[in-house]
């Protein structure tokens, strides 16, 4: 097959499709505020360590710098929508728990909340960051871990596909999900 070029600006476009996640922190007053990230991975298995990029100019930035806690919040995509809602208003105008209807859930060991509809919640503290070009990767410990009974494999300590339908991001408006599992032995 022949390959073709593409601009180097659209490389994220060929890192997909990713999972989508919201990531919760908090103001100086405490206000709880939402951003959704497509780029976020795991990073280190000891200590467990998650790492989100997030632009220099989100207000998630400002928030994370200053409480230094977060949490990494896995939505299914049955609430694509309030997914879109969190990525596309910025929490200095707007109160996305409030505008979206999401439900704060709080956290073990962390500040910020839980969002109470989504599947999984990793609770991280700040540990490390980077600045990357117009970004920086926040690094955070992940201090507790939960997740929907019925969405997860207690066996294979894996998500279940069978109940769990997660938001993979292509770009622009443009998701996908999973629906096959294969197994290669
Ligand atoms: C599907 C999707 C994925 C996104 N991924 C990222 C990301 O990985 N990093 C980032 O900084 N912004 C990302 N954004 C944009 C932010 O979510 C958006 O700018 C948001 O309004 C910032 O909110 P805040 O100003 O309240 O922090 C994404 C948006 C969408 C819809």
């Amino acid at each position: 097959m022949a390959k073709i070029d593409v601009d180097a600006s659209l490389a994220p476009r060929l890192f997909a499709p990713r999972l989508t996640v919201l990531v919760t922190s908090l103001d100086k007053k405490g206000r709880a505020n939402i951003i959704t990230l497509s780029w976020a991975m795991p990073t280190s298995f000891d200590p467990p360590l998650a790492a989100i990029s997030v632009g220099k100019r989100r207000y998630s930035h400002e928030l994370i710098e200053g409480c230094r806690e977060f949490v990494v919040n896995i939505p299914s995509q049955d609430i694509l929508e309030k997914v879109q809602l969190c990525g596309s208003r910025s929490g200095r105008n707007v109160d996305k728990f409030a505008e979206s209807g999401l439900t704060q859930l709080p956290s073990k060991k962390v500040k910020p909340p839980r969002i109470k509809e989504c599947v999984a919640h990793l609770e991280c503290k700040l540990v490390d960051s980077l600045s990357t070009g117009d970004h920086t990767i926040f690094i955070g410990e992940v201090v507790a871990a939960s997740v929907d009974e019925e969405a997860f494999d207690g066996m294979e300590k894996c998500i279940k596909l069978e109940t769990f339908k997660p938001i993979l991001h292509l770009t622009g408006p443009y998701f996908t999900t999973s629906t096959s599992v294969r197994q290669i032995n």
